[in-house]
């Protein structure tokens, strides 16, 4: 069997605040996440003294990834896709001046990973902000964002210049649509206008990020990041048909603008159609111009759509509204498990788009089973992967042009969705459970044997 193109990028993405803890330390303030102990759909909590969450510590990265990295590179990566946490590096949001702590933490992890020949690929956003933007300004509904925004990211170009060639605007920046609070820092009841607003202000930064890397770092790359969200139609149905592609469409469009610099007509239709009025200025429309150099996203599952609203009411299941597939299994959290969806996902976005794609979240999360000896034989990990990866391959075939793939969570982290570390995802095991007992020690999974064989072999070795 072939193997992946010489210089393909392998290895693991993991986000700040599922990893690395310390939520208070070395002058870090409050984000978003902080405030979102439950999760990134749950309610907002105020935190007051003395109250703990899971990801307070999560499985403190921010004090062992010395040992996490060393694991890393044991597995052949030669990729780490992370995030910078904004409020590290401006605790407020709105500061002139950096803390020099934070930029310190990111340069030592910039250097640990140099030494052990791994490439960071670095998000500037995932899933949080300043807290402190949130209360003053109302997060991404305001201009105010942009500019501390476009501050931070300057910043962070400019520290980490010769350390960090390949960066990422906004993680799954089509999510503000189904979770504003994480996306957009906008209240979860906030109107439709008020987060296609917040949204549009989040573009434009978007665009102004991307501008900004390419002037102060020429040889880098700078992609966007999106929930790939592929959505079948539930029956042949002409209905149907029309109604998946509109579905489709409510994801691609923030890749239309990010990949095309523009709106596409569509979406003036539906903000026409649905009393949507957006301020959209000249200078926005400029600033939308400057595109991105490459396409990344998530994949974890397909669902499909039905135009019928009864049976829509009677079926719809999982976060992002999806109809179950009735020819797919699904993973314990009900996500439904689809190998060829990435084949189909990765041929739409070439297709659509025609930028290089780089996958940078895919895997599991399961239950995993401690043996009497520490052992943890994660074979239904290693066939999800290694299904996912025979469809990459085929893509490539099919003439896709990829950059590498960073499996989600390399180490067991605390979830996005529902804030529990019992739903691992890891080729290394960390003790630690959703009630905050264990030793955090770390170990290695059968998962982490196989992906190092394959990182070693470049995919021949899939099967
Ligand atoms: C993506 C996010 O939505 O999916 C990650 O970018 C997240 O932050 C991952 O962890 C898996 O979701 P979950 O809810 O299982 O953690």
């Amino acid at each position: 069997m072939k193997a992946f193109p010489a210089g393909f990028l392998w290895g693991g993405a993991i986000a700040a605040n599922q990893v690395e803890g310390a939520w208070q330390e070395d002058g870090k303030g409050p984000s978003t996440s902080d405030m979102q102990p439950n999760g990134v759909f749950g309610e907002l909590v105020e935190r007051k003294e003395g109250d703990s969450a899971l990801k307070d510590v999560a499985i403190d990265f921010y004090h062992r990834y010395p040992e996490d990295v060393a694991l890393f590179a044991e597995m052949g990566f030669n990729c780490l896709r992370i995030s910078i946490a904004w409020t590290r590096i401006f605790p407020n949001g709105d500061e002139s001046t950096p803390n020099e702590a934070g930029l310190a933490f990111y340069d030592d992890l910039f250097d640990e990973l140099a030494e052990h020949g791994i490439t960071p690929l670095v998000t500037l956003s995932h899933y949080e902000m300043p807290w402190g933007l949130v209360k003053e300004y109302g997060g991404w509904g305001s201009r105010e964002t942009i500019r501390c925004f476009e501050h931070y990211a300057r910043t962070v170009f400019s520290r980490y210049q010769n350390k960090v060639k390949l960066w990422l605007t906004f993680n799954e920046i089509n999510m503000s649509l189904h979770a504003p609070m994480t996306g957009v820092g906008l209240p979860n009841s906030s109107s439709k206008a008020e987060v296609y607003q917040a949204i549009h202000h989040q573009l434009v930064a978007s665009a102004l990020a991307v501008k900004a890397c390419h002037e102060i770092i020429p040889d880098a790359k700078i992609g966007n990041m999106l929930l790939g969200g592929l959505m079948y139609p539930l029956s042949c149905k002409p209905e149907d048909v029309f109604e998946t592609l509109q579905q489709n469409r409510s994801w691609a469009f923030f890749g239309d603008v990010q990949c095309r610099g523009a709106y596409p007509g569509y979406m003036l239709r539906y903000f026409r159609d649905n009393g949507i009025e957006i301020e959209i200025t000249d200078a926005d429309r400029e600033a939308l111009r400057t595109t991105v150099d490459f396409i990344s996203f998530s994949y974890y599952m397909s669902g499909c759509v039905t135009a019928d609203e009864a049976l829509n009411e009677q079926l719809r299941g999982n976060i992002l509204s999806m109809v179950p597939n009735p020819h797919l299994p699904s993973s314990e959290w009900g996500w439904q498990i689809d190998p060829l969806g990435l084949r189909t996902l990765l041929n739409m976005m070439w297709d659509r788009w025609q930028k290089p794609l780089f996958i940078v979240e895919n895997g599991l999360g399961a239950k995993d089973h401690v043996e009497a000896d520490g052992s943890i034989h994660d074979d239904y990990r290693i066939a999800y992967m290694n299904d996912h990866l025979l469809q990459v391959r085929e893509a490539i075939e099919d003439g896709v042009e990829m950059l590498g793939y960073t499996s989600w969570g390399p180490i067991d982290l605390v979830s996005a969705s529902k804030a529990e570390i019992s739903k691992r995802y890891g080729f290394i095991y960390v003790d630690r459970e959703d009630d905050g007992s264990g030793t955090l020690a770390r170990s290695r999974k059968k998962s982490f044997f196989w992906y190092r064989d394959v990182i070693a072999s470049n995919g021949a070795n899939l099967e």
